[in-house]
């Protein structure tokens, strides 16, 4: 259930006064993909094949790019480059000041796998407790794959990888 369905529900309570028996039905008939729906890696594997995908991401990444930049002329901003980061260990951008809770975090093991960069866009404290992102996350499941599809069409110089832009 999507977490707006579920306010909705909550408000109805407290208005009407609802029970469980007649709360029952709008609960069956909720959809079952919720916002915390990971994104598996296959699916962006696929989605780094379809332009339409690709392209979406790409229209997503408006919300990150007061912070970061991708592509061949890629610099720091308030956050690092993103060239390359899909696989590769956390905290690794040369020269960019990370924040000591992505240090730590870091050096316990974090690697952006599809999984966790996944789990860090959609609430970035949740994975990296304290980090400097400002970044209230992304709900929607769909709009994170096309995200990460984006990000992932990137190699580390910044350059296109070949399937994202057939
Ligand atoms: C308000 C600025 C801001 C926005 C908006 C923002 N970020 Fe960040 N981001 C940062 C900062 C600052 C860091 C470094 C975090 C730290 O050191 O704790 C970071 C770190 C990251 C990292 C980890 C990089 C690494 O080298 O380990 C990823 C991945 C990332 N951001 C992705 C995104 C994406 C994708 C978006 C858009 C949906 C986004 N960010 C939006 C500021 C921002």
């Amino acid at each position: 259930m999507r977490r707006q369905d579920k306010l909705v529900i909550a408000a109805a309570i407290a208005v009407n006064g609802m029970t469980g028996a007649c709360l029952a039905p709008a609960l069956a008939q909720a959809p079952t993909v919720n916002a915390s729906t990971p994104v598996q890696a296959e699916e962006v594997v696929k989605a780094l094949s379809d332009p339409s995908i690709v392209s979406a991401g790409e229209r997503s990444f408006i919300k990150c790019q007061a912070c970061h930049m991708v592509g061949e002329k890629a610099q720091r901003r308030v956050g690092p480059p993103l060239n390359g980061v899909v696989g590769r260990a956390a905290g690794l951008s040369d020269g960019f000041a990370y924040s000591a809770g992505m240090q730590a975090t870091a050096k316990n093991g974090l690697v952006w796998t599809v999984e966790k960069l996944d789990a860090y866009l959609q609430a970035p404290r949740e994975v990296v407790p304290a980090t400097s992102m400002g970044f209230v996350g992304i709900p929607k499941p769909d709009e994170r794959k096309a995200l990460i599809a984006y990000l992932a069409s990137f190699a580390d110089n910044g350059s296109r990888v070949e399937t994202a832009t057939k």
